[in-house]
């Protein structure tokens, strides 16, 4: 058996356009495989994307650890602790391989891509590791490893968009479909363009085509996703009109995406949003500071100001819109003045609930290779601290005040903590609980809110009597 570090690197195969990859004639046998998914719905939608892959060439996908002969670890560069978290992963699955000699492990996705010669070094057992544009070669890799070959598939490739590959979905209500891959903003804190490529759209025809499968089997709510996802475009169609365009076919209920970028906010996209009844009335807006010459220094593209504005117009425009946003503290050179911007911003903004980090240095990005990670690791800390403890407040403020309304809510199944209940989500994307009435999963019911938390609406169906 070669080890990882004299190991034969097969380049990825060429787009194919259409055509199915082959397995190498002589050495196929099936494989159980078992895919564990780390980091965002970038992510969790790439993996079934591979599932697709594995099952076309005759593999399957196991949903149990314990079955699977090859496990593969789908995951995440985008801050220190996602890699960390992996190589933990990793050191126990060793253990695993050491008592059963035969089981295949394969790390793919962002942080195989990003860490390449480390990760060899750090898990030398790992027999396979692959980037987001190489998945069209895991049957070719299996293949190979187990004819004792480790497998490396790390270029990227602009014209890989997957688009001819039918990923498979857990059956459910809420469809997650990639239309665009990679990222051109070069944001300076983020390793994505590095370890996901350009951006590339796929063709408008493709994706109302899989949403007209997705509502046939059964889906309700399609969430749109990319890196960037507003700069969506094939040809003059632009990210408005598909949303139009998906909204239109027959059986769609509700559409979402995730996550814009603000200088895309174009007026079309906000048309959609305004005027087109299936398209949700929600946006996810990542801000990631409210300092301008932090913002410069991110490369984002736009001022605080703009960013205000550009809240100030969606609101007027869609009043009951909820806002969510990202924000990072203690970027490179953010002094207190900046930090408090940020919270001043997020005070006065009262986003309806935010994902808060601490910058974490990304080897390779323009911000490591050319700022100063200059911001202590205990006042990033109690940054961090104070933006949650506000945005704790003003979730929770603004769900009170959705007490003793009726909200429109998809029934996505069974409440985690009680099977009595049903959990969904209202349009505006907060979970909300209610017990079970005559009404089933992939119903859309109104739900008279009695009570909230930070983080969920509970109620009951309007009209019952309990
Ligand atoms: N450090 C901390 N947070 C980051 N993000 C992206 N890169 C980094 C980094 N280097 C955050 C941004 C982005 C979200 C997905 O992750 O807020 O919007």
């Amino acid at each position: 058996m070669n080890t990882i570090s004299n190991l034969s690197i097969y380049k990825n195969t060429p787009n194919l356009g259409g055509q199915k990859p082959q397995l190498p004639n002589g050495t196929a046998s099936i494989r159980n495989v078992y895919i564990e998914t780390y980091g965002c719905q970038m992510n969790v939608s790439d993996s079934e994307l591979m599932a697709g892959i594995l099952t076309q060439s005759g593999h399957r996908t196991v949903s149990h650890i314990d079955d699977a002969d090859v496990i593969l670890l789908n995951t995440c560069a985008i801050r220190e602790n996602a890699e960390t978290k992996v190589i933990n992963r990793l050191e126990h699955l060793n253990h695993r391989k050491r008592r059963e000699g035969n089981l295949i492990i394969g790390v793919c996705g962002c942080m195989a891509q990003h860490l390449r010669d480390k990760l060899l070094k750090a898990a030398p057992y790992v027999d396979l590791v692959m980037g987001p544009d190489a998945y069209r070669n895991l049957p070719m890799a299996l293949n190979a490893v187990a004819n004792g070959d480790p497998f490396l598939g790390l270029q990227l490739d602009k014209s890989e968009d997957y688009a001819d590959i039918a990923p498979i979905r857990k059956e459910g209500i809420r469809a997650w479909l990639t239309i665009q891959r990679g990222c051109d903003k070069m944001c300076t804190f983020c390793i994505v363009p590095f370890v996901r490529g350009r951006e590339r759209s796929i063709p408008l025809k493709n994706l109302t085509d899989d949403v007209q499968r997705l509502v046939n089997e059964g889906f309700k709510e399609i969430v749109l996703l990319g890196q960037t996802v507003n700069s969506y475009h094939d040809g003059n169609h632009d990210f408005g009109e598909l949303l139009w365009r998906i909204a239109e076919v027959d059986g769609v209920e509700r559409v979402r995406f995730t996550s814009p970028h603000p200088a895309d906010a174009t007026d079309s996209m906000i048309d959609a949003m305004e005027n087109c009844p299936q398209v949700c009335k929600q946006l996810h807006l990542p801000l990631q500071s409210g300092s301008t010459p932090v913002l410069e220094r991110m490369r984002r593209t736009y001022t605080a100001e703009e960013y205000r504005e550009l809240v100030s117009k969606l609101r007027e425009r869609i009043p009951q819109i909820a806002l969510s946003t990202d924000i990072i503290v203690g970027f490179c050179g953010e002094t207190e003045v900046d930090f408090m911007q940020t919270y001043q911003l997020m005070a006065d903004i009262r986003f309806d609930s935010a994902f808060m980090f601490k910058y974490s240095d990304r080897e390779g990005t323009l911000a490591n290779k050319s700022l100063e990670d200059d911001v202590p690791e205990t006042e990033k800390a109690r940054r961090l601290n104070e933006i949650i403890k506000l945005q704790e407040g003003i979730s929770a403020e603004i769900n009170q005040d959705v007490i003793g309304t009726t909200a429109s809510v998809l029934v996505e199944g069974d409440s985690r903590r009680d099977a009595e209940q049903y959990h969904g989500k209202t349009d505006t994307f907060k979970t909300t609980v209610f017990p079970k009435e005559n009404v089933q999963v992939g119903d859309i019911v109104n739900v008279e809110i009695h009570s909230a938390t930070a983080h969920t609406l509970i109620g009951e169906i309007a009209g019952s009597n309990c």
